[in-house]
């Protein structure tokens, strides 16, 4: 080989080199950037404990958790990030109504994202429009407010109360009643509204005029409204102190005393909304409707959505400038709810409620004739709990073992809010596992 020759092919190599390692180097990036959707993670068996230390590292230790991080969900079932499959009778508190994933919100999810995703509230907005039209046709309101919790509702809803007397002239009405043990949110408000010490403790002052009676106590309300009050505000299943129904004649009697005392009657319906009692709304089930009712948890089937819904006497009070939220009422979970909405507003959906709910409560008052340890069950629809007489932690975490996510809600009590679509046989899984963790508890 010449010295010329020499020089060209040392020339080329270097290049060929070069190119090489240059395409191996876009191969290796662009395989990191690119979602592998069929690919194993590749840290997949110490994903939960690794997200697990990067949430308490970084994230508010706001929550007691579960060390697991779930990572995937479809129809009943959900997978933690090393791989284990549990049914879920939690769902998200009470919502991923239609299952995780349901394909049809899902659908409208990636419809309406191609589309708009947000607008302010300064223009319409026809997923939003088309949405309070469906909440007012399917109950008893007039008008809807959209905003993104259920605090932020119930937050709409004091104001509300009290700006209506206002306009009327009666400045001093101002009074709130709400109920021992009820939960109605974490804001100012909402946390003033909800006389529990876990809750409010350390947050004082509290906002001013709130008053507290028993739930289920007609008397004690009967006795507690005074001139100054401007609304009573229950739920009409105490959800998170651990499934506490009324007697079917409360808020019959609650509407009535509303009615006769000048007083308005707000329904705290984010937990027992959208299907979970087995009616759309639980207040069609007790047969007394409020003057404002919120909403939020099943509403969106997995997006943050909340809402104030309003008789047209009431939300007169509501005009421009009086209250708002950026994000509240958005194309995005609008268009989301409305799928939602189509599929949990079927009078046969919410039969199937009704029957499974039924089917559920015989199952778990089957298991308290075994275990003498089950001390009371109660529940209406899929809103069902258990009073145990020893850990109810203890048997939730057990379950979580065996693959299945119940809910802890008090010591002792044990919630069940699964997705609305769960079925006999899974009520009959939850069962059998449960069965054997209660015996190892006795
Ligand atoms: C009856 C009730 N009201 C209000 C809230 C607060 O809703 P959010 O957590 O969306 O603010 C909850 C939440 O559990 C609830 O169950």
């Amino acid at each position: 080989m010449g010295v010329l020759e020499e020089l060209v092919y040392h020339v080329i190599r270097q290049d060929f080199v070069i190119k090489f390692f240059a395409l191996v180097g876009l191969r290796i990036i662009s395989r990191k950037l690119k979602p592998q959707p069929d690919a194993p993670n590749p840290l997949n068996l110490k994903m939960n404990k690794e997200i697990t230390q990067l949430t308490e590292r970084h994230v508010a230790a706001t929550y007691g958790r579960y060390p697991i991080a779930l990572i995937k969900g479809k129809g009943m079932h959900v997978w933690d990030a090393s791989g284990n499959k549990y049914l879920d009778f939690v769902a998200g508190v009470a919502v991923d109504s239609l299952g995780h994933c349901p394909p049809r919100v899902v659908q409208a999810i990636r419809k309406q994202a191609g589309q708009l995703l947000h607008v302010s509230n300064w223009f319409h907005i026809e997923p939003q429009a088309r949405l309070a039209a469906e909440i007012t046709r399917l109950s008893f309101g007039n008008k809807v407010f959209f905003c993104n919790s259920g605090t932020e509702a119930n937050e709409g809803a004091i104001k509300l109360a009290r700006r209506f007397y206002v306009d009327q002239g009666q400045k001093n009405k101002t009074e709130i009643i709400t109920t021992y043990k009820a939960f109605h949110g974490r804001t100012l408000g909402a946390m003033s509204a909800t006389p529990q010490e876990k809750i409010q403790k350390g947050f004082g002052p509290l906002v001013p005029s709130f008053k507290y009676v028993p739930f289920d106590d007609i008397a004690a309300m009967k006795k507690a409204i005074t001139a100054k009050t401007c609304a009573v505000m229950v739920e009409p299943i105490q959800g998170e102190s651990g499934v506490n129904i009324p007697d079917k004649k409360y808020l019959k009697e609650l509407r009535k005393l509303c009615t006769k005392r000048n007083v308005l009657l707000i329904l705290d319906e984010i937990q027992t909304g959208f299907g979970r009692t087995g009616h759309l709304f639980a207040y069609q089930g007790f047969g007394a409707k409020p003057d404002i009712m919120t909403l939020a948890k099943g509403l969106g089937a997995g997006v943050p959505i909340g809402a104030l819904v309003m008789t047209n006497r009431v939300a007169k009070s509501l005009g421009p400038g009086t209250h708002g939220s950026t994000f509240g009422g958005n194309p995005l979970v609008c268009a989301a709810a409305l799928a939602s909405v189509d599929i949990v507003g079927q009078k046969d959906f919410l039969k199937n409620v009704r029957d499974t709910g039924k089917y559920f409560l015989s199952r778990l008052k089957e298991l308290s004739r075994k275990f003498s340890i089950i001390k009371e069950v109660r529940g209406m629809g899929l809103i069902l709990a258990i009073d145990i007489d020893g850990s109810s932690a203890a048997v939730a975490k057990d379950c979580m073992e065996q693959g299945i996510l119940v809910n802890s809600i008090q010591p002792g009590t044990l919630r069940f809010i699964p997705p609305l679509i769960v079925s006999q046989k899974n009520i009959d899984t939850l069962i059998r596992v449960l069965t054997k963790s209660l015996a190892r508890l006795s």
